[in-house]
This record gives structure tokens, sequence and C-alpha cells, in this order.
């Protein structure tokens, strides 16, 4: 199955009870479909979103403090409890040191995780790391309306094939400036085993027949 992540961010439509509404669209339309849809809520609304959809839930990030006495930090321990079977990591609004994510790695164990990388060079790098998927985005092209797979293509081939030939069996994905299914199936005619997005989808004001655009290249 193909992949399709829905970055909830903090957009004002995807709070509260129009995250709990966006999350079941999305499970909806990757059930009619076929693909595997994930959604990424804010981290308050994880445990909300969880237990009230049947949607596969990521945190958007997680916090790399270590220890139970750690006030205010969002940490894999919290997030798994929470009911999210996986985090985003990485993401380009909140990068993260290599020896960092190192160091957390072990503590996802069990759990999904989408590393993202700016170039093929760092996806290269970091799927040594053996994540659920590698995710390549480049920052100027997110939230631009303008596709990764269509400005940057020579990007998203270039990640699929440094990243196959450091022998990575997982999912590669792009994501950025995302918006109409002909993005989508750009993406996946360079070798891309999915999307991630985030504008398109919330803020669009039919949020079921924008996923089924987006979610129809995958199959
Ligand atoms: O995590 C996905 C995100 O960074 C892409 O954002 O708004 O360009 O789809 P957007």
């Amino acid at each position: 199955l193909k992949t399709l992540i829905v970055n909830f961010k903090n957009y004002p439509e995807a709070m509260g009870d129009g995250g709990v509404r966006l999350a079941r669209a999305v499970a909806r339309v990757a059930a009619d479909v076929g693909v595997r849809g994930i959604i990424a809520p804010p981290a308050p609304m994880l445990a909300l979103v969880a237990a009230n959809t049947t949607a596969l839930v990521y945190s958007q990030d997680v916090g790399t403090e270590a220890g139970e006495k750690t006030t205010g930090a969002v940490v894999p321990e919290a997030v798994r409890a929470a009911g999210a079977k996986g985090t985003i990591l990485n993401h380009s609004e909140s990068r993260k040191p290599a020896a960092v994510l190192r160091r957390l790695f072990p503590r996802l164990a069990g759990m999904e995780v989408c590393l993202c990388a700016r170039t093929s060079a760092e996806a290269a790098r970091l799927s040594e790391l053996q994540p659920t998927y590698v995710a390549v985005e480049p920052p100027e092209l997110i939230g631009s309306g303008v596709a990764v797979s269509k400005a940057k293509p020579s990007l998203v081939r270039d990640t699929v094939e440094r990243v196959r030939s450091m022998g990575y069996g997982g999912g590669v994905l792009c994501g950025a400036g995302i918006v109409t299914g002909d993005d989508v199936r750009k993406a996946v005619e360079l070798g891309a085993d999915g999307v991630l997005v985030a504008s398109s989808v919330v803020k669009s004001r039919d949020w079921g027949a924008k996923l089924r655009e987006l979610a129809g290249p995958l199959v």
C-alpha cells in the first residue's frame, strides 16, 4: 500500500473537533481508496483523536528530553501512551542534530517513524537508522503550492536512488507544495511510495474531495 500522511501542523481548522472530523475523513478515504492514511495532529490532540477515530495517528514530533522529571516536554513515552502509533521526526520546521536523532531512536522502539530530510544526501545518511519512512521535503516549497514532484523531480528521484543504494527497504515519501492529484501522480512516477501533505488538505473547503483527489493516484 502506498502512504498518504496528512500533517495537521497547527492550522486552526484542525484543532479540537475539526481535528477529529479531519482524522475521520482521512481514515474513511484511506479505507475506501486503498491507501495507508496517517494523520499527525498537534500533540495536545493525540489522545482525543486516537480515542475517537480509527485513524493511524502519528505525533508531529517528539522531544528529546530524557527521564521522567521533565516538565512540558512531549516525550516518546507519552506519545505512545496517548495511542499514537508513530511520529514524524526531524521535520524541516523542527530539525534535530543527527546525534540527537540517533539517541532518540531506541526510545521509539515498536513505534513507526517518518524521518524527514531536506536533501537526498541527508535522506541517505538518515536512512541508516531504518525508520519506517524517509521523507524528503525541500523547505522552500513547504506551503508554497508549488509541488516538489514538479519543481524538483531530480530531488525525489535521487533520494529514492540514494536510500535504496544504502540498502534501505522502508517507504520513501516526498512532500512540500503538493496540492493536486497530478502532483501525487508525478511523485509516484519518480519512485515515491507516498506523499506528505499539509496545507492543501487542511485548508481545503471539502476535505473528502481533496483527500480523494490526492489518494487516487496512489493506487
Ligand atoms: O509535513 C508536510 C508539510 O511540510 C508539507 O506542507 O503545506 O506544503 O503540504 P505543505
